[in-house]
């Protein structure tokens, strides 16, 4: 007989109060798949993306699916089963990954639920040390940093941009990260500093003391400041934050610099770039089980660290997707299942 668990479902587009906590089928590990027993997933902003129904974007790219959808890329939990191709990982591995991210994030069997199947290549071994609600706050946030400023491990082709992205050489530099408080910009910070860059954090001013204690040697906060008046000459701004007027980084990169969008939609400054001699890029973040593996190991070793904002239990997804709406988010919002 099919056996059962609970989840966290979407039954159609909205608000937060959408999702709902319920009985379900519980998945099974396809041949090249991994079941996990889900301690711990995280919000990343597709996941409220796709619960509205992705309404910031054209009418005609807003997606179709199939519903009832379990939400969720970020999970950090226990093997429950293994596929029969699967020989690198046992029942019992506490285990971490973004799943299936992007191509089938429509397909609605997340990670906000009890277990989740997930291709073994997207999987790894969850850092030592960490506990499950830390190392399921890394995923996305932490893929989207590696690949934006490291490396970006696979040839698929560029969804935003016709060549692809290509991480810029970082040590002795000086890199601007805005959004710096969020999932994606507190890990750009900790990486542009484990690689030797000098960093400018920009936030709110909530956050100045956190990220100050992540290493950024220079803060400013947007709300008092504009940035484009007092900093000039750098040679990488990454933009975590998107939104009106990403043109304005422009001004405060030096001639061959760089500006990396995480979320370039509605940038129209390429022709001021081009003439700058600037590089704008950007790129979508893709699941790794690799890459993961590889940037475990400095949250192993404690070199850069997940910070949590807030903790819900899975079954009350809806007030931590209310969470978000409040805004100025400081690090990652997490749902437990203990
Ligand atoms: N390309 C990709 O594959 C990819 C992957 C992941 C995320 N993204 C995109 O990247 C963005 C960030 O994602 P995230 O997970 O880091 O989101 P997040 O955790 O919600 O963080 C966003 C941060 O931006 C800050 N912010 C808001 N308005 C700002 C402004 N005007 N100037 C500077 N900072 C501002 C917010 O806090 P304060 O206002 O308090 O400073 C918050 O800390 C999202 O738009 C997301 O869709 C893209």
């Amino acid at each position: 007989m099919a056996e059962m668990m609970k989840a966290v479902q979407l039954h159609e587009f909205g608000g937060p109060e959408m999702l709902q906590y319920e009985d379900v089928l519980r998945p099974v590990a396809g041949d090249d798949e991994v079941l996990v027993r889900v301690y711990a997933a995280s919000l990343n902003p597709p996941d409220w993306y796709l619960r509205e129904g992705f309404r910031a974007l054209p009418p005609e790219w807003w997606p179709n699916p199939v519903f009832p959808l379990i939400l969720g890329t970020d999970v950090s939990g226990v093997v429950a089963a293994v596929g029969k191709n699967v020989s690198e990982f046992s029942i019992g591995d506490e285990v971490y990954s973004m799943v299936r991210f992007p191509e089938e994030v429509m397909r609605g069997s997340g990670a906000y639920a009890d277990y989740v199947s997930v291709p073994a290549s997207e999987l790894a071994l969850k850092p030592q040390g960490i506990e499950h609600a830390l190392a399921a706050g890394a995923p996305m946030s932490l893929l989207t940093a590696w690949q934006f400023l490291v490396e970006l491990g696979h040839n698929a082709p560029n969804p935003f941009q016709p060549f692809p992205h290509k991480p810029v050489p970082l040590e002795g530099r000086t890199v601007l990260v805005n959004g710096a408080g969020g999932g994606v910009g507190h890990f750009a910070v900790q990486i542009a500093r484990w690689k030797g860059a000098r960093v400018i954090a920009v936030a709110s001013s909530r956050h100045e003391v956190f990220l100050r204690g992540l290493g950024a040697d220079e803060f400013i906060d947007y709300s008092k400041i504009a940035v484009e008046t007092v900093v000039k000459n750098v040679d990488l701004v990454i933009d975590a934050g998107g939104g009106a007027n990403m043109e304005r980084f422009l001004s405060t990169i030096k001639q061959g610099g760089a500006l990396f969008l995480v979320n370039p939609l509605g940038f129209s400054g390429q022709d001021e770039a081009g003439e700058k001699g600037i590089t704008v890029s950007t790129t979508q973040v893709r699941s790794s089980g690799m890459q993961l593996s590889e940037a475990g190991r400095l949250l192993e070793k404690g070199i850069i660290r997940v910070v949590i904002d807030s903790t819900y239990p899975l079954a009350m997804a809806a007030a931590a997707h209310k969470r978000v709406s409040s805004g100025s988010i400081q690090g990652k919002i997490v749902l437990t299942n203990f």
